[in-house]
């Protein structure tokens, strides 16, 4: 098991996440993170982080364990991130919208840190 980043955190990124996790291991895209699934021991502590509950146990994964396969082809690419910068400016207004990963997602990295 591990848990997963979904629909939720697409241009918000409030970065909240990053700060608690014990083993660092989110990884950062321009304007998504991902979980690295071989890395998360499943503590839970980030979940309730996320402002917009993005965050989930991939137990509540969409049927066709689609947020589980973005996580773990992200986590290979983009990189590691450990420390909360500064969110887009106008995160707060994409946290009410859905679909969010197939109207905005870019797979472009993140800085990282
Ligand atoms: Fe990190 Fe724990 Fe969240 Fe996994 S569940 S990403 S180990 S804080
Ligand atoms: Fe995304 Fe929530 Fe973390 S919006 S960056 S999963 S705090």
């Amino acid at each position: 098991m591990t848990y997963i980043v979904t629909d939720a955190c697409v241009r918000c990124k409030y970065m909240d996440c990053v700060e608690v996790c014990p083993v660092d291991c989110f990884y950062e895209g321009e304007n998504f993170l991902v979980i690295h699934p071989d890395e998360c021991i499943d503590c839970g502590v980030c979940e309730p982080e996320c402002p917009v509950d993005a965050i989930k146990p991939d137990s509540q994964d969409a049927p066709d364990g689609k947020w589980l396969k973005i996580n773990t082809e992200f986590a290979k690419i983009w990189p590691n991130i450990t420390r909360k910068g500064t969110p887009p400016a106008d995160a707060d207004e994409y946290k009410n919208q859905s679909d969010k990963f197939e109207k905005y997602f870019n797979s472009e990295p993140g800085k990282g840190d």
